[in-house]
């Protein structure tokens, strides 16, 4: 798991582009000059987005019975982040450069500025992350209001409020899947860090003598996350925490890192979270946050194991491991070989000419294939065109409705991977591409 893997300089380059170019990821405010570090999410990049979070959502909720969703609110409280400690300790240290003025991370930078080279700073100063706002509509008058830094807290301040209405009992969690916003100093690497993100977190509520079993259990399965989703191990892994290192809640974290272009980076955290949240927000809130156990009459404040992810971070791990660039009959192509789940498209069809007698079986076919997978629907330019357009977007079956289609009643599939094409009619069409990808809601 520890080897060092081959680091492409230019796969950051390469990706960049290809997102803003066939519609995944659009700078933010591009009209106006760019707002930095901000990011949208076009056509395609929204549906692949969309398709990481689910299969996030699938793995951590729909498959469980454990564990159990939710949805907080973004805006909250300072009492929130007072009681969480982000008011206190959720600081960089930030550094100027004297000669550039630029200013910078001071753990980030070596002791050298990046953009000039000089060695003189003016002396570290904690920088909070969080973004302040105000709640009420005279300035000056509401009450102080923090953007959330993590989705973790909605899941401890709801603790009680889902133990009582789920009666679930410990080991158990919560997930949410939703924006958190820092104030970063130094975004940067495209999406890697942004001051605006979606992250994917799980509160697993378990017996204090269970926690480190559960730790453990936890890494591992975020990890082969990855893996099943189409990341090669050797591009994966694992980097724990030296006690020095960890963050003023956890007892323990372990990294999930991927071989980004400039090195291993982190992915997502995997903390032992002990009792410190419950516990700090039973203080400060005056309410009791335990769990009571009526069979045994035990009365106790579970341990946290923590989970977190980015969503954002993943999808473009996801983009950068799936850019191939291949060869197929003396022609260079790009090809994304996203596993299906994740792809923008599962299929496109791809009617060979504009002429209207090939509209209405085409519509046949996207009224068959629609309610089950994402399609995509190209008529413009060659077949052979419209192939590589398709593959550097990922979409793994390509469908073709031909003239032959109008009597013998079956496409041409084309496989994105090997480009092996098969012909099968029409009322096998749904069937043949289910077997290959699995059956799949809308
Ligand atoms: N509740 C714990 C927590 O938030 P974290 O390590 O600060 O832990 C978890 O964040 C994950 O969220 C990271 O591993 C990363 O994937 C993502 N993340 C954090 N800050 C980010 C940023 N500025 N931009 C994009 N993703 C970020």
């Amino acid at each position: 798991m520890d080897s060092a893997p081959v680091y492409d300089a230019e796969l950051l380059d390469k990706v960049t582009n290809l997102a803003k170019r066939r519609g995944f990821i659009f700078q933010s405010a591009e009209i106006y000059g760019g707002f930095r570090s901000t990011y949208d999410y076009g056509p395609l990049g929204v549906n692949m987005l969309r398709n990481v979070k689910q299969a996030w959502w699938r793995s951590m909720v729909q498959l469980r019975s454990d564990i159990v969703g939710l949805d907080a609110a973004i805006l909250g409280p300072s009492a929130i982040w007072a009681a969480s400690g982000h008011l206190e300790t959720f600081t960089d240290p930030l550094v100027d450069c004297k000669k550039c003025k630029e200013r910078w991370r001071e753990d980030k930078i070596d002791g050298v500025c990046p953009n000039c080279g000089s060695t003189e700073f003016t002396e570290p100063r904690a920088f909070n992350l969080m973004f302040k706002t105000q709640a009420g509509p005279v300035e000056g008058e509401g009450a102080t209001a923090y953007l959330r830094p993590e989705t973790a807290q909605g899941m401890f301040t709801n603790f009680a409020n889902v133990l009582s209405t789920t009666r679930k009992k410990p080991p158990f969690g919560i997930a949410q899947i939703g924006k958190s916003f820092r104030n970063e100093i130094t975004p940067q690497n495209f999406v890697f860090r942004t001051r605006e993100f979606e992250q994917m977190e799980m509160e697993y509520f378990v017996p204090p003598a269970e926690a480190q079993e559960w730790y453990r259990y936890w890494v591992e399965a975020r990890f082969r996350w990855y893996v099943d989703l189409g990341i090669p191990e050797d591009q994966l892994r694992l980097h724990e925490h030296a006690p020095e290192d960890l963050s003023h809640y956890s007892k323990g974290t372990t990294d999930v890192e991927f071989a980004f272009p400039w090195g291993w980076d982190e992915l997502e955290g995997v903390a032992n979270r002990g009792d410190y949240d419950l516990a700090q927000h039973a203080n400060a809130s005056g309410v009791a946050l335990y769990y009571f156990d009526q069979a045994s009459g035990e009365r106790y404040r579970p341990y946290v194991i923590e989970p977190a992810a980015g969503a954002t971070r993943a999808m473009m791990a996801f983009l950068m491991s799936a850019y191939h660039e291949d060869t197929i009959e003396g022609e260079t192509r790009t090809v994304l070989r996203l596993d299906w789940r994740l792809a923008p498209y599962q299929i496109a069809v791809l009617p060979l000419s504009k002429k209207p007698e090939l509209e209405g079986v085409s519509g046949e076919v996207l009224d068959m294939l629609r309610p089950h997978f994402m399609c995509d629907y190209d008529v413009t330019q060659s077949i052979g065109r419209r192939y590589r357009r398709q593959d550097e977007v990922g979409t793994p079956y390509c469908i073709t409705v031909d003239f032959d289609t109008l009597n013998d009643r079956a496409v041409t599939v084309r496989d994105r991977d090997t480009t092996a094409q098969v012909r099968v009619p029409l009322d096998e069409l749904l069937a043949h591409v289910q077997q290959r990808t699995g059956p799949r809601s809308a």
